[in-house]
């Protein structure tokens, strides 16, 4: 057994205690102008007390279209909220544990209902799950404000003490939808080809640089999702290598887009009954129709396999692409994987999600020897009754 996982390392100059992450989670816990509040500071805390190696914040919006529809997205959109997140950095680094902040548009995949603003996408494509609207197709002056928008969010998040930025290109938001040709039907400069579909990337990269020197800013990259024209892992290797040329720090891998089902955080059985009380698809149908949708769904939605360390082959292939460290997520849920992982697959960092909404500590409870796997029986009921609540775990209960 490799014991390299309870050992220091450094991430782009990050110093972490350990090689197990919290990668990011949506907490649904900031107030109605999208800032942190107490409760949220104190999860973080729970978290860094608990012996994560590094936290990576819930996505937060740079600007206001971009927010999500799940409940009570944080936003990272005014200077005004910098010394609110400074609170919480300082509060992290009180236990020595370093704090990422993640950054996202939501592309398409949010509600006008949520924003008041039209949902916007590079091509104006349907999203099958966000079907009540057709998102607009941004023009070449909105793209570059919205380039502009990350750029002043990654000065706002090295300003607040955050140790690292990390852009979200995955699971179908803005930049996702961008590098997918599912999402992305453009004929101009930013579609097309690799490089086109990645320009938007680049151009953050290259002003973020002017602005904030060598600061870390990672990615979270789909390297697949279940789409026809999606993405597919041949495409995200040149993309990996290219973010690399680019500067990124460091790339952790992910799959799946919301219109895939649960594709990116998955389950054994769909959380059906959640679903149709808790998502705003669902939740105004009549009862008998629910009573009747419940067995249907679970039957045409069928969950994607497998369950466990379901980016690991595609963080392999990366890994062998690029010099830069990797990061994998998806259903890992013990320490002999974690263990298997750092010390015979090359990759640097394993990252996790749903552990750590049921065992904030689970970090610690791994290297202290009192636990070897997680306690999460993968229910996803977090995720569905996020729409409506803040954060916790559920154990396959409705509320
Ligand atoms: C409740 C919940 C919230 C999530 N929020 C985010 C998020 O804000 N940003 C993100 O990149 N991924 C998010 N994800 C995806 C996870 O970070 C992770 O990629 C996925 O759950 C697979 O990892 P796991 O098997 O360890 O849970 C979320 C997943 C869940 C279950």
């Amino acid at each position: 057994m490799s014991n390299a996982v309870f050992e220091p390392a450094s991430l782009a100059g990050i110093k972490l205690k350990n090689r197990i992450i919290r990668s990011a989670t949506h907490e649904g816990m900031a107030d109605e102008k999208g800032f942190p509040t107490e409760k949220l500071k104190k999860l973080y805390i729970r978290l860094a007390k608990g012996g994560a190696g590094a936290i990576i914040t819930g996505y937060a919006a740079v600007q206001a279209n971009g927010k999500s529809s799940l409940f009570a997205m944080t936003m990272i959109d005014n200077d005004d909220s910098i010394p609110e997140y400074r609170e919480i950095t300082n509060a992290v680094h009180e236990y020595d544990t370093p704090i990422i902040m993640q950054i996202a548009h939501c592309g398409r995949q949010t509600r006008s209902e949520t924003t008041g603003l039209q949902p916007v996408a590079p091509s104006a494509i349907r999203d099958m799950f966000y079907n009540e609207e057709i998102p607009k197709e941004l023009s070449e002056d909105e793209i570059n404000g919205i380039i502009d928008n990350f750029v002043a969010a990654i000065v706002r998040v090295k300003q607040a003490g955050f140790d690292g930025v990390q852009l979200n290109l995955a699971h179908g938001h803005l930049l996702a939808g961008f590098l997918s040709s599912h999402a992305n039907r453009r004929k101009d400069r930013w579609g097309g080809s690799t490089g086109n579909k990645y320009r938007i990337i680049g151009e953050i990269f290259k002003r973020a640089k002017k602005r904030v020197g060598d600061y870390p800013v990672l990615v979270k990259l789909n390297a697949h999702d279940g789409r026809k024209n999606g993405m597919k892992t041949e495409e995200a290797i040149r993309i990996a290598e290219m973010l690399e040329k680019s500067g990124c720090a460091a790339i952790e891998v992910s799959c799946g887009v919301v219109e895939d089902g649960l594709y990116t955080a998955r389950g054994k059985k769909l959380p059906a009954d959640a679903a149709l009380e808790y998502t705003f698809k669902y939740k105004n149908l009549p009862g008998f129709i629910k009573t009747i949708s419940k067995p249907v769904l679970r039957a045409f939605m069928k969950q994607p396999k497998p369950l466990l360390k379901f980016n690991l082959d595609s963080a392999v292939l990366i890994k062998k692409a690029v010099n830069i460290p990797v990061i994998v997520v998806g259903g890992i849920n013990n320490i002999d994987d974690i263990n298997f992982i750092i010390g015979n697959q090359n990759i640097d960092f394993v990252s996790m999600c749903r552990p750590f909404i049921i065992e904030p500590n689970i970090v610690s409870k791994f290297h202290k020897g009192i636990q070897t796997k997680s306690k999460c029986i993968m229910c996803n009921y977090c995720v569905i009754i996020g729409e409506e609540k803040p954060l916790r775990c559920y154990y396959g209960k409705l509320p």
